[in-house]
């Protein structure tokens, strides 16, 4: 059967923002997290501790991290390593992510790594932050597919799933970086992945949309008893280093889904959709949402 309520990670602020052509200012950043909080959203990704040459979208972090720290909701972090670690604990993150892939093509383009020495850089990282109380999520990139290598096969998947728990992350987010997966697939990882260990209750789901797939798969992962599912206001979203990505699952999108569904979530819809159409504004484009066409002023 399918979950009475779902926890919505919302990633607009960071895998949305960090594709962007155009920098988007500090001050806007801040007020469409706050805006995403008083669409009720509760876990609002905010920002990446990466490197700014790689990421400059997101070089305003350390600005941004203090003008949202009083927001009433969980705001993970993305930390690459070491230093991206010191940097959000000095300004007093809570939780953090790491982000592992499951390919080695992505690790070198997206950490230059391989994926063992970026397992072996995060160790320490995880570690760390748990020392600190901090809670940590895993993210696996390129579950299903990947831009370079193709189909990925799902027992490499695993095991890098299994050693960000070995590590002790506190949940997993499993990517489909390019959005190329379909529903059969999403059923397989997640099943394998309960047979190596891993409960459904610490596993998410980050679905890009690349081919439309996205929502269909997300409810192939809600008939398995996921409940924390990442989705992005607007549909906005990709990664700069995966040729190919767009933007992740819309969050209005899997509102209107689970509200059909009745699924709690606690989101109040419209006011997520006049949060995308003001971001549309400062962004100069329309949302890519369906539900944010349908239901916003055009
Ligand atoms: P590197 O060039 O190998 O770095 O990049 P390094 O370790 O050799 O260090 C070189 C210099 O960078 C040093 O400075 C470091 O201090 C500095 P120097 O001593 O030469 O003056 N440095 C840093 N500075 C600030 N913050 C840091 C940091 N780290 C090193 N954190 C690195 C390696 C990991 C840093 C780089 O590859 C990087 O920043 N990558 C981030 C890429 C990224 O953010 N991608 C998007 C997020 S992942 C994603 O979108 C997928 C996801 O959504 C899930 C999905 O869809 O699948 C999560
Ligand atoms: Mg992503």
């Amino acid at each position: 059967g399918l979950p009475t309520r779902v926890r919505i990670h919302e990633v607009g602020a960071r895998d949305g923002l960090q594709n962007e052509k155009t920098a988007v200012p500090t001050e806007v950043k801040a007020e469409f997290i706050r805006r995403l909080r008083a669409a009720g959203l509760t876990t609002i990704e905010a920002t990446s501790f990466v490197h700014p040459k790689w990421v400059p979208q997101l070089a305003d972090a350390e600005e941004l991290f203090p003008q949202v720290s009083d927001v009433d909701a969980e705001l993970p972090v993305l930390v690459p390593n070491q230093r991206g670690l010191d940097r959000a604990l000095a300004l007093g993150a809570r939780r953090i992510a790491v982000f592992a892939s499951a390919t080695e093509s992505f690790a070198k383009a997206n950490l230059n790594r391989t994926v063992d020495e970026s397992l072996a850089v995060f160790e320490p990282v995880v570690r760390q932050a748990k020392d600190a109380g901090a809670h940590v999520r895993g993210y696996v990139s390129m579950c299903f597919g990947d831009p370079w290598e193709g189909e990925v096969p799902l027992p490499q998947v695993v095991r890098v799933c299994a050693a960000l728990k070995d590590m002790g992350c506190d949940e997993l987010s499993l990517g489909d970086t390019i959005g190329v997966a379909t529903p059969s697939q999403v059923r397989a990882l997640l099943t394998l992945l309960n047979e190596a260990g891993l409960p459904t209750a610490e596993l998410g789901v980050h679905f890009h949309d690349t081919y439309g797939q996205a929502l269909a798969n997300t409810y192939a992962a809600l008939q398995h008893g996921v409940t924390t599912v990442d989705a992005s206001a607007g549909g906005l979203g990709g990664c700069p280093y995966a040729k190919s990505a767009t933007g992740n699952l819309a969050t209005e999108d899997l509102v209107w889904m689970l509200r059909g569904l009745g699924i709690e979530t606690g989101v109040d819809l419209e006011a997520l959709t006049a949060t995308s159409v003001w971001m549309a504004g400062h962004l100069g484009r329309p949302s890519a949402s369906r539900t944010v066409r349908a239901l916003g002023p055009t």
